[in-house]
């Protein structure tokens, strides 16, 4: 259970931070408590350019990998701090990245009131729509008379407010639980269950079930993600070990969104080349989790040529490399004529090679196929610029947004 606990204040000293570092060691055994300083954020503008949201972009990563946030929030005049205000509008504020996520508010303050008076706005906002996040009703955390209740070592040694605390956290846990079955079960309909399994897909060229299409893309050894005509997130294959790591929590969002504000450009200028069909691929060979990994972004279209959306096409390639590099090409007859180049190959290196899907061999007089790629269909390079359309090195070479890489279709690091 991962848990972001934001520290509602920017002072150097708050015992708001306290109370949430008694809170990830108290409760260890039962979540794993991340505690986020909004002090690095900027102060909330609608004008601040994209470029310098980095750290927003970064926090909203978080809030979307978590199960669950906690609001702990001190009393700045009956009201939260306007740091912590801050904050929620940059969380609020065209993203929905607090939409139905479980949210918990606690607080301490120097007062009697035990910031009861700010938790009540907190509690408001949160379930503003525009923040719309899913409020664990009830179950007051209200810390009074920070300065006694506290140990020197940051220990809440009043029994009645630690119980206390105990029981809403452990509420906290079991609301989250609901709500993960529920969205677990939604969130991969899509993803490990196709709806009508029994039904059939009719392609031209053959008919496949839903449930063949969904394994199919388990199990080529590439990844897909499609981002769709409106831009916006919309499928990534079901592929174990996948070098880039996509979450469900992700579907759907503008793929500005998903990525690190400075890359959106780049991104942004390759789904545009697509659209405006000035391009129609582009590819990135990049080393990945440590081996050669090709990247390459293809313009989805219909058969009329409409644009569809952009595909990220990932796969390490180190074992077709490794192939070539120790010549697994050099013995091998020519597929589509069956003729060997090499005059003097070995008998068995010549003997037809068996199809394992259909049981043709390859080398078969009359096998007039094309290639594979040549079959595939695989889109031409736009070499019209000049640019190297293999490498795409001229479109897409890897953007520093601190230190990640960025990802054209959802910006996720690939480091
Ligand atoms: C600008 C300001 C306004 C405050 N207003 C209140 C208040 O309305 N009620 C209250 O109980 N404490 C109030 N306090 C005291 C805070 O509760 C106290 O500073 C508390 O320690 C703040 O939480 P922190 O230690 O996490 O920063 C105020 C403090 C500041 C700096």
């Amino acid at each position: 259970m991962k848990i972001l606990a934001l520290v509602g204040t920017n002072a150097n000293f708050s015992y708001n931070r306290i109370l949430l570092q008694f809170m990830k060691k108290h409760f260890q055994q039962m979540a794993d408590i991340e505690i986020y300083e909004i002090s690095k954020l900027p102060a909330f503008g609608v004008d601040v350019p994209l470029s310098e949201q980095t750290e927003v972009w970064k926090l909203k990563q978080k809030v979307k990998a978590a199960d669950g946030v906690v609001f702990s929030t001190p009393e700045y005049d009956h009201g939260i701090p306007a740091a912590l205000k801050s904050a929620t509008e940059w969380l609020s504020y065209h993203t929905e990245v607090l939409k139905h996520k479980p949210v918990m508010v606690v607080g301490v303050s120097y007062g009697r009131q035990a910031s009861a008076r700010s938790q009540v706005q907190m509690r408001q906002i949160l379930i503003s729509p525009d923040c719309d996040a899913n409020l664990l009703p009830g179950n007051e955390v209200l810390i009074g008379g920070a300065s006694r209740v506290f140990s020197k070592d940051g220990r809440l040694i009043n029994a009645e407010m630690r119980d206390n605390l105990e029981k809403c956290f452990t509420h906290f846990i079991e609301y989250i639980q609901v709500f993960k079955n529920i969205t677990k079960e939604e969130a991969e309909m899509p993803i490990k269950r196709p709806t009508i399994s029994d039904a059939y897909i009719n392609f031209p060229t053959g008919r496949l079930t839903l449930k063949e299409v969904q394994q199919i893309f388990s199990t080529i050894p590439f990844e897909i993600d499609l981002v769709d005509s409106s831009d916006r997130f919309a499928w990534y294959s079901d592929k174990p070990n996948r070098e880039h790591v996509r979450s469900v929590a992700s579907l759907n969002e503008p793929v500005t969104e998903c990525h690190p504000p400075k890359a959106v450009p780049i991104v942004m200028q390759i789904i545009n080349s697509f659209r405006d069909g000035k391009k129609d691929v582009v590819t990135r060979p990049l080393w990945m989790n440590g081996h050669r990994s090709l990247i390459q972004y293809y313009a989805l279209r219909d058969v009329d040529g409409h644009y569809l959306g952009t595909i990220e096409f990932t796969g390490s390639v180190e074992y077709i490399l490794n192939l070539f590099e120790n010549g697994g090409w050099d013995q091998n007859p020519d597929a589509t004529t069956g003729a060997s180049k090499h005059d003097d190959a070995p008998a068995d290196a010549a003997a037809p090679v068996a199809d394992a899907s259909t049981g043709a061999s390859e080398s078969s007089a009359d096998d007039d196929t094309a290639s594979p790629a040549e079959a595939a269909g695989t889109p031409a390079a736009d070499s019209e610029d000049g640019d190297d359309a293999t490498t795409g090195a001229s479109e897409s070479g890897s953007v520093d947004a601190d230190d990640e890489t960025a990802d054209a279709s959802t910006g996720a690091s690939e480091n």
